[in-house]
């Protein structure tokens, strides 16, 4: 595979409302993996774009009281700008109203009408408005459709089924064609009961905005067809030979799997019919799930990616989508585990570590890379654990495990960390400082090459890495950085995230939840210090002494339940704490004009005092 030209596509998105995440998600991860392959040498066409046509996006443009095509050339401009943000490398972009494309569709639907694939039938049957197609009755009974009616009208339909066999043939003779494996199975499932035909066409009396049939200028094609057609469009199919037959067939159609079956059923029935080569491999990812549901634009839950990006960065983002999916299954999206990955990840482990070294280094070698000297053999291990990381990340990014690809090199930062920690080079410089600076520049060296491999996911800020460490090797070989180099100034690299009070305090648990006071109602106590100037026994009370305390210029008796603990005399003298508000009362016939702070359990008990025992008595307490 390495030869060949690399050709990867994302699904065309529909032009019926803003991009969210989900659709950020798969363009983000077509992204990555063709700036891999083009920092691997490879030559790659990225292509990603729009589907213009259909009912949807009829409807939409209703809605907004504007003509079809406007409605396109608005939104266009949403996702362009959305991907400029992200940083995608897309070489092209497509829009399935462009002439490029509306001439391969016709070709394409002369090709499989001349082959005799193509037929004219009356078809009544069940139609669903929110799927654009026909359906039948047992779909209907699964209630997953919306607005459902009855249509009786003359259509054209492709014939599927005359390439059903040829199709299951395929997919058992490439097992990597449908991945992942679940999804191939579910595939070829699917082709165990006979394949309907595909109504091709819509009746311009219903649906006008789409490509005309060339052999009947009555209908339009049906938006899956039409949409399907876009990645040959820009390969060049018809139009580009020598383009065509570099590109195609595509590495990678990228999609998620609730358009599994029109890219690998209609799709390569379609070609197969057109006499077209399969594209390699069809990758079905998972949904992004907010909570139990998918994020999508009817359940309205869905995060607009802009304000993640407006509030921490694009890298960050890119990061915690290819770092959290496990490529196939569903993923939950929760802003508290993107907070938790930047700060442990990013800030801690990885932007750190750079911080570490450049700061030690400013410090103690004038801010030059020192050199590495001879290696001993902790120096040795990291060398040999970085040539080992760079094999096995190429392995997994080829094998579509970015999550594990990401891990593996988080592992290999987390040991350069702990590296750092045992030879200590803040203390090793003060008896050797060429061993200090052997370590740093090992550190260094490990960051730069970890930064490396990152780079297809957060190719900013490993460039700014790069700008710090002055380095502009891209060699994945162990020695790319130059000693004696000066190293730049920069700023923290992820600045930690730190959370709201209101989200870091931890849950506050009381005896009585119902007994919780507000803050205002504590406020309704006054609390003083005062000064114990009297104390005595209560005649016929074992436990009660009657004491006189001074509060500022006033005094107070207080009867308190302490005389098995106090002494009269040992109180005289002391400071303690008064509630001076609580409304007087009499206990054995002596009236007591407040309450003194104490702490006990069942065996003792403590006058609360003060600190200092020098301070007046009338003070505020709170
Ligand atoms: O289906 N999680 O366009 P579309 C992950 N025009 N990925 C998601 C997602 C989620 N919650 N929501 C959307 C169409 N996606 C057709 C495609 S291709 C010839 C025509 C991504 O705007 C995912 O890639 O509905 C999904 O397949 C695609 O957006 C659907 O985008
Ligand atoms: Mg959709």
């Amino acid at each position: 595979m390495n030869n060949r030209a690399f050709y990867i596509t994302t699904p065309i998105y529909y032009v019926n409302d803003d991009p969210h995440i989900g659709h950020a998600y798969t363009t983000i991860l077509a992204d990555v993996l063709s700036r891999y392959h083009r920092n691997a040498g490879e030559e790659t066409l990225f292509l990603t774009g729009l589907d213009e046509h259909g009912q949807k996006v009829q409807q939409a443009a209703s809605n907004r009281d504007v003509a079809p095509q406007q409605h396109c050339d608005e939104m266009a401009p949403r996702f362009t700008r959305l991907w400029e943000k992200l940083h995608i490398s897309n070489d092209d972009f497509i829009r399935t109203t462009e002439d490029r494309h509306k001439r391969v569709v016709q070709d394409i639907l002369e090709r499989v009408y001349a082959n005799g694939d193509i037929y004219e039938d009356e078809y009544e049957g069940l139609y669903s408005v929110s799927e654009e197609r026909f359906i039948t009755d047992k779909e209907a009974q699964t209630g997953e459709f919306r607005d459902i009616k009855e249509l009786k009208e003359k259509n054209y339909f492709f014939k599927m089924g005359n390439y059903q066999q040829a199709l299951i043939d395929h997919i058992s003779s490439h097992p990597t064609f449908i991945q992942p494996e679940h999804r191939k199975n579910e595939i070829a499932g699917f082709l165990k009961q006979p394949l309907n035909d595909l109504c091709i066409s819509r009746p311009k009396s219903r649906l006008n905005w789409g490509i005309e049939l060339p052999f009947d200028s009555n209908y339009v094609t049906y938006v899956w067809f039409d949409a399907l057609i876009n990645y040959i469009t820009a390969a060049g199919f018809s139009s580009d030979q020598e383009s065509f037959s570099k590109w195609w067939p595509a590495s990678y159609h990228l999609i998620g799997k609730d358009i599994l079956t029109t890219h690998a059923v209609y799709w390569p029935t379609m070609l197969m019919s057109a006499k077209i080569e399969l594209p390699v491999s069809i990758f079905a990812h998972g949904w992004w799930l907010m909570g139990e549901s998918k994020m999508s634009k009817s359940m309205g839950n869905v995060i607009d990616p802009m304000d993640l990006i407006d509030d921490y960065g694009v890298d960050p983002v890119r990061y915690y989508l290819m770092r959290e999916m496990v490529l196939g299954q569903d993923a939950n999206f929760t802003l508290e585990s993107f907070i938790k990955r930047y700060n442990s990840d990013l800030a801690n482990d990885f932007g750190n570590l750079l911080s570490r070294i450049t700061t030690l280094v400013k410090k103690n070698f004038a801010g030059i890379l020192p050199e590495p000297g001879k290696l001993t053999q902790p120096e040795l291990d990291i060398r040999s654990s970085a040539e080992d990381l760079v094999e096995l990340v190429n392995d997994k990014i080829r094998s579509m495990n970015i999550n594990d690809a990401i891990e593996e090199i988080f592992q290999f930062i987390r040991s350069v960390n702990r590296y750092m920690e045992y030879q200590a080079p803040w203390k090793l410089i003060k008896e050797d400082k060429s061993s200090a600076g052997r370590v740093l520049y090992t550190a260094a060296e490990s960051l730069r090459i970890s930064a490396m491999l990152l780079s297809p996911v957060m190719p900013n800020r490993t460039k700014d890495l790069f700008h710090a460490l002055n380095n502009d090797s891209v060699s994945p070989k162990w020695g790319g950085l130059q000693p004696g180099r000066e190293l730049r100034h920069h700023e923290p690299l992820f600045p930690r995230i730190e959370l709201k009070m209101e989200k870091q305090k931890p849950e506050i648990k009381v005896e009585n939840p119902e007994n919780m006071i507000t803050f205002e109602d504590f406020k309704k106590v006054d609390l003083r210090t005062a000064e114990i100037v009297q104390a005595e026994k209560v005649d016929g009370a074992d436990r009660l002494l009657k004491i006189q305390v001074k509060m500022g210029a006033d005094t107070r008796q207080i009867v308190a339940g302490i005389a098995e603990y106090y002494k009269p005399d040992d109180l005289i003298g002391k400071k303690v704490i008064l509630v001076a508000n609580l409304k007087p009362v009499e206990i054995k016939g002596v009236e007591s004009q407040g309450m003194l702070l104490a702490a006990s359990d069942e065996s003792s008990l403590t006058l609360v005092g003060l600190d200092d025992n020098d301070l007046p008595s009338g003070l505020n307490v709170s």
